[in-house]
């Protein structure tokens, strides 16, 4: 069973780049199961319904996000207007599940594949967010512990969105065999270290952006140059040149979740 996940998605120039690619990369490879990092798929700030709405359009079966999840004040009663065992859109975009108690959405979506010769299969998608130089989590290691006790399915992929390749590298021995990948996101920095952990974990570091890499991550980088120069606050804006699509495929063992093989994959214009 094929695996597709998509690096965080980021402004218009990487809603553009994923329409452009994710429809023969579906078919060349496969893809069973279509995950997407979408926290910055709105203007590098969040994602909008309406923005989530079109990524679901190209096949996407569920949606993660970050630390940027709540800047699109909308997303909080979308993700409001759906109770627990939903299977609409609105439950199949996560927010990571070691935030604060209390605030809406979820940070698992447990599903079954829904077409093709894998139909059927139950998996579940989690979402954490590291703890190391960011605010606002709750230890993600004890917390994924907790959730795996609850989830059914074999098939698990993890969307560990973290600074620290440190805390990355950490979570990936840490739930070796006890789910199919964990994919990082959040660095918008593909990294060359995707592997098969040896009870059977796909693992990479971050994924990578996609979006316009003549930025600095995403952001058109003469502001980010500037704020680097004089110390002087400024807005940022999202860039545009440059656009590529970072994606992971995993393959594994739909009855075991046992990952087989990972690669990476990047294509521009
Ligand atoms: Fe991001
Ligand atoms: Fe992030």
């Amino acid at each position: 069973m094929n695996i597709l996940f998509v690096g965080d998605i980021f402004g218009s120039a990487g809603r553009k780049i994923v329409r452009e690619h994710i429809g023969h990369v579906r078919q060349s490879r496969h893809v069973d199961l279509l995950i997407m990092n979408v926290e910055n798929a709105a203007g590098g700030f969040g994602v909008t319904p309406q923005i989530a709405d079109d990524l679901f359009d190209l096949g996407a079966d569920a949606m993660t996000t970050g630390n940027h999840v709540w800047d699109k004040r909308e997303l909080m009663d979308y993700l409001k207007s759906v109770p627990a065992d939903s299977h609409e859109r609105a439950r199949r975009i996560l927010r990571p599940a070691n935030m604060q108690p209390g605030l809406p959405g979820y940070g698992v979506y447990e599903g079954t594949i829904a077409d093709g010769p894998n139909k059927g299969t139950p998996y579940a998608v989690v979402n954490l967010m590291g703890r190391v130089f960011m605010s606002g989590t709750n230890d993600p290691f004890n917390a994924a512990t907790d959730l795996l006790a609850g989830i059914k399915a074999k098939v698990i992929v993890v969307d560990f969105h973290a600074e620290a390749t440190s805390e990355k590298v950490a979570m990936g021995w840490h739930l070796d065999g006890r789910v199919t990948a964990v994919l990082g996101t959040h660095t918008h920095v593909p990294t060359a270290d995707e592997r098969l952990l040896p009870c059977g974990t796909a693992y990479q570091t971050d994924v990578g952006m996609s979006g316009p890499y003549d930025s600095v991550i995403g952001v058109e980088k003469d502001l980010v140059l500037q704020r680097f120069l004089t110390g002087l606050p400024a807005k940022f804006e999202a860039a545009k040149g440059n656009p590529k699509m970072c994606a992971t495929l995993v393959v594994c063992d739909p009855a075991t979740g046992r990952a087989s093989s990972i690669e990476r994959i990047m294509l521009g214009e």
